[in-house]
């Protein structure tokens, strides 16, 4: 009888998705089942018999583990869209199913931000509230704003079409080629970076990280934006240049940094701009619900079935 194809999983999975892993009677399942990370040395233990593996975005996937690899292992598994793995495996991948919760996010983000909610939450918890104000603490609103998107997949039209119902006036956005249908809709206008930096109220980072991407706001862009506009990352932080980030902010060359991805992650909690007042940090919950995660559980657990099994993957990466 042949020997049923092995997956490693190297995290505990949302509970559904976890009870439909265990439940798979067509594969092995070797597992780190715990909620915390994976060691190098467990991870290179576990993917020595592996067919398949599911991981997580943040496990390094390189050519130190695909030497401690078997030689039968076919498909890499992300819990993720972003991924950031080097092989020559099928990578499969889960786009689409958390457009949503962190589109969701983005409009959270821009919203604390222009409400000055992170001062607001601090003087609730450090009792300094005081009596109600008609002058203390007041936000913007985004009533006949400029809202720049850039980076106009998935994610960035999800973020577009929740954004308008808040009275923008009008939309710009950036990416490497217009997308005149996804546009439409919102009468999106297509523009250069440094045109929509220049112009927008709101500025929305919802493009991947890549080599062009790296970085890209840095100082010299933050220069180009308004004063008076907010920036939103719930992309990855290694787009922002956190150190010109910094000075920005000091410079008051933007009101308002708010951030869901940093570098590192977590983020030290006597990092400048954790304790600053005009920046607001998350700690990555951009896809954070029970819905979406179960989701990207289990589009991750397909993917590697379809690969232990030689089959197309129903989200793989073009590599
Ligand atoms: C992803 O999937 O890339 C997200 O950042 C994790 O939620």
């Amino acid at each position: 009888m042949s020997r049923r194809p092995i997956i490693f999983v190297t995290r505990e999975l949302p509970s559904l998705a976890q009870r439909r892993l265990e439940s798979l009677a067509s594969v092995e399942i070797r597992q780190h089942n715990s909620n915390t990370a994976i060691t190098r040395p467990q991870l290179l233990a576990g993917i020595k018999d592996a067919d398949g593996l599911i991981c997580l975005l943040s496990e390094k996937i390189d050519s130190e583990l695909l030497r401690h690899a078997s030689p039968n292992l076919k498909v890499i598994s992300t819990v993720s869209v972003g991924y950031d793995h080097s092989h020559g495996l099928k990578l499969g991948y889960t786009p689409d199913v958390l457009t949503d919760a962190t589109a969701d996010t983005t409009v959270l983000l821009a919203l604390m931000a222009s409400r000055k909610a992170k001062q607001g939450l601090e003087s609730v918890h450090s009792g300094t509230w005081g009596a109600f104000s008609l002058s203390r603490g007041l936000g913007t609103q985004f009533t006949d704003k400029t809202l720049g998107i850039v980076g106009f997949g998935r994610i960035g039209v999800a973020t577009a079409h929740r954004l308008m119902p808040f009275g923008f006036k009008r939309v710009l956005y950036s990416a490497s080629r217009p997308h005149e249908e996804r546009a439409r809709p919102l009468n999106a206008q297509f523009a250069e970076l440094d045109e929509l930096l220049a112009q927008a109220d709101l500025v929305c980072v919802c493009c991947p990280l890549n080599a062009k991407t790296q970085g890209l706001f840095s100082m010299d862009k933050f220069r180009i934006m308004k004063q008076s506009a907010i920036l939103v990352n719930t992309a990855r932080g290694a787009i922002i240049n956190q150190e010109d980030l910094l000075k920005a902010l000091d410079q008051g060359l933007l009101a308002h940094a708010a951030l869901d991805v940093t570098v590192p992650e977590p983020i030290p909690k006597d990092h400048p701009l954790v304790n600053h007042e005009r920046c607001t940090i998350l700690p990555h919950i951009g896809s954070a619900t029970e819905e979406t995660r179960n989701a990207m559980g289990n589009l991750a657990i397909d993917n590697a079935l379809a690969g232990v099994f030689g089959e197309p993957l129903k989200a793989q990466v073009e590599l």
